[in-house]
Order: structure tokens, then C-alpha cells, then sequence
């Protein structure tokens, strides 16, 4: 509960810009209000994800230290809002994601910006291969999920670099759903059952990545990722912080420990949550929370007082 606290937060403070055109200010409110949440939680946290650097958005660094201190020395992700856009824009599917593992677990790919994905939920999980590319893949789906390929949807970042992914993916007989942004709920959705969506394939964030893993080991599922570097200077990078580029992750390489926490709150309405609505002095949040050591999914729903959130993001109020 204390980790659902703290999305919770963060996105209401987001929500507060929800459709407003400003995507900083979004994620500044939720940022600000996620590392004072933080600070509640009883743990010795590093974050080695942070996020925001491609836009010059606000962030948490990586490397600052986070939590009240005294608890378990752990590794956090952040993501105060996957969604920037979303949100700014009043679209679907804007959430606020945090996740914590034990210490030195989460593989640190900040070198490089981008990295291809895979992610299928558990019956799926041992017939993929991101190395095989797509049509074998979505092909081993269809197997796995006994079903015609032509049943099979696979969700894709709208992007121009995605033009012969989908290609390959249409070429191969299965449909394609596209997302604006915001590939952490478009992997949940790929990893839970009955979304509607079997895989997610594509490039993404790094960061969105290790924070998927953390999620995707509560579900039984798998994300695979191929580091994708822009251009010569990340390769550099990439090598001197000792990524391997060719390499397949698996998602235990991702995140070796087996005793992560993830949880999310939705900011906009999605297909994985509801967003933060307000009723009757009422502020409802919708959240998911994942404990990979037990496989546990939990769907959260919360009510908070909505005059000790306007004071407390007004700055003069200790919130809840
Ligand atoms: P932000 O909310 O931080 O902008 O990220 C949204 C997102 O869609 C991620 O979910 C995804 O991994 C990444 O951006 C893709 O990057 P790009 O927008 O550069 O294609």
C-alpha cells in the first residue's frame, strides 16, 4: 500500500493538467509529487530508471536517493507518467508507474535510449524469440494461444520507424493495434488476459523496458529486449557501460531479482485502468499493484478527500 501511495500521488497531481496542452507541467506536478511520496516509503532506495532526459521534461535523477531510509536497500524505476503526451492531450491510457527490486538487480541501459520489444503473457511465454524476428513470432503466438493467426493483435507504438514492423506483422496474418504512447500499459495489456492484446512488439524507451520487467514478472509473461542505439556516440556508450548490443535480454536479465513491486495508476481513462476522476469532493483513483516473488495482482481502487489534495498541491498541506 505504501508503493500504491505513491502513484496514487503522482497521479493525481498529473491529472490536474490532464488536456491542459502542457506536457512539462504534467509531468512536473507528478514528478514533484512522486518524490514526496517516495520519501514515505520505508526503504534505502537508489533510482537507476529515472525518465524524461529525451525531452528535457522534469525527472528524478538517476542515482538520487530516495525512500525514508530505513528500510530494505532497494533499486527504483520510475516513470512519474508514461504518457506525457496522453495527458497533455486528454487521450487514453496516461499512467503514473513506479517500481522497486533489491538492490544492484535492475540492469542499468541509460546508455541507450531505445530498445526493441517483445512482450507475451505467460502461454505464450517459452515459443517467442525477438532474435527469430516477426513473422516466426507471431506465428509461435497463434500456437501457443491455439488459436488462428488471423485472431492474433499485436500492439505497436504509432511511429514512422514502425512502418515495416507492421508490415511484417500484416504480411504475417495478424492485426495490428496501434497506441499513440505509452508502451508499459500496451505490455501489461500484452502480458494479462482477456485485453485483447497477445504481443507487443516494437521500439520503445529503455527506461519503459526495466520498468516493464519489473510488472511483467508478476504475470508469468515475458518481455525480450534488443538494445537499439541511434547512432555511434550511444554505441560508444553502450560499450563502455558494458551492454551488449547484439543481445537479446531476457526479462531475468532485465531485472535478476525475483522480489519486485510495480505499481501504476491510471491518469486518463485506459483499457488497463480508469483515470483519476472527481466526485462529489471525492478524488477516485483506479491502480494495479504486482509482487513478483508471489505472482499477486492487485487492482486498487481508491477514494481521497479532494480538499486535502487542493491544499496539499497548493503547496500548504501535508496531503493524506
Ligand atoms: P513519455 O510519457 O515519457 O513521453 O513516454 C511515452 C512513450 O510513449 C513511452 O511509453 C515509450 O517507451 C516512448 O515514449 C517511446 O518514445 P518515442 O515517443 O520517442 O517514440
Amino acid at each position: 500500500m505504501e508503493l500504491v501511495r505513491v502513484t496514487e500521488a503522482a497521479a493525481i497531481a498529473g491529472s490536474r493538467w490532464v488536456g491542459l496542452g502542457d506536457k512539462n507541467k504534467a509531468d512536473g506536478a507528478a514528478v514533484d509529487a512522486m518524490r514526496t511520496f517516495m520519501d514515505t516509503v520505508a526503504m534505502n532506495g537508489t533510482v537507476v530508471i529515472g525518465e524524461g532526459e529525451k525531452d528535457e521534461a522534469p525527472m528524478l535523477f538517476n542515482g538520487e536517493s530516495v525512500g525514508d531510509g530505513t528500510g530494505p536497500d532497494v533499486d527504483v524505476a520510475v516513470d512519474p507518467i508514461d504518457g506525457t503526451r496522453l495527458t497533455a492531450l486528454g487521450y487514453a491510457n496516461a499512467l503514473s508507474v513506479f517500481a522497486v527490486a533489491e538492490r544492484g538487480t535492475m540492469l542499468d541501459p541509460s546508455a541507450v535510449f531505445y530498445m526493441d520489444k517483445l512482450v507475451v503473457g505467460p502461454r505464450a511465454a517459452d515459443a517467442v524469440d525477438l532474435a527469430k524476428g516477426t513473422a516466426f513470432n507471431v506465428r509461435a503466438v497463434a500456437e501457443a494461444l491455439d488459436k488462428p493467426v488471423e485472431q492474433v493483435t499485436v500492439c505497436v507504438l504509432e511511429r514512422p520507424r514502425h512502418e515495416g514492423l507492421v508490415e511484417e506483422i500484416r504480411r504475417a496474418g495478424a492485426r495490428v493495434k496501434f497506441i499513440m504512447d505509452g508502451d508499459v500499459a500496451g505490455a501489461i495489456a500484452a502480458a494479462r488476459p482477456g485485453t485483447g492484446v497477445d504481443m507487443l512488439l516494437g521500439t520503445g524507451g529503455t527506461p519503459e523496458g526495466i520498468v516493464t520487467a519489473c510488472a511483467i514478472k508478476a504475470t508469468g509473461g515475458v518481455i525480450q529486449g534488443r538494445l537499439a542505439p541511434l547512432d555511434e556516440a550511444e554505441e560508444e556508450k553502450a560499450r563502455a557501460a558494458g551492454l551488449d548490443l547484439g543481445r537479446v535480454y531476457s526479462t531475468d536479465e532485465l531485472v535478476t531479482s525475483d522480489n519486485c513491486y510495480f505499481a501504476a495508476t491510471g491518469i486518463t481513462d485506459g483499457e488497463l485502468l480508469r483515470g483519476v476522476r472527481y466526485e462529489g469532493g471525492r478524488v477516485l483513483t483506479e491502480s494495479i499493484v504486482m509482487r513478483s516473488a508471489s505472482g499477486t495482482v492487485r487492482v486498487v481502487e481508491a477514494e481521497h478527500l479532494a480538499a486535502k489534495w487542493d491544499r496539499w498541491l497548493k503547496g500548504d498541506a501535508a496531503g493524506e
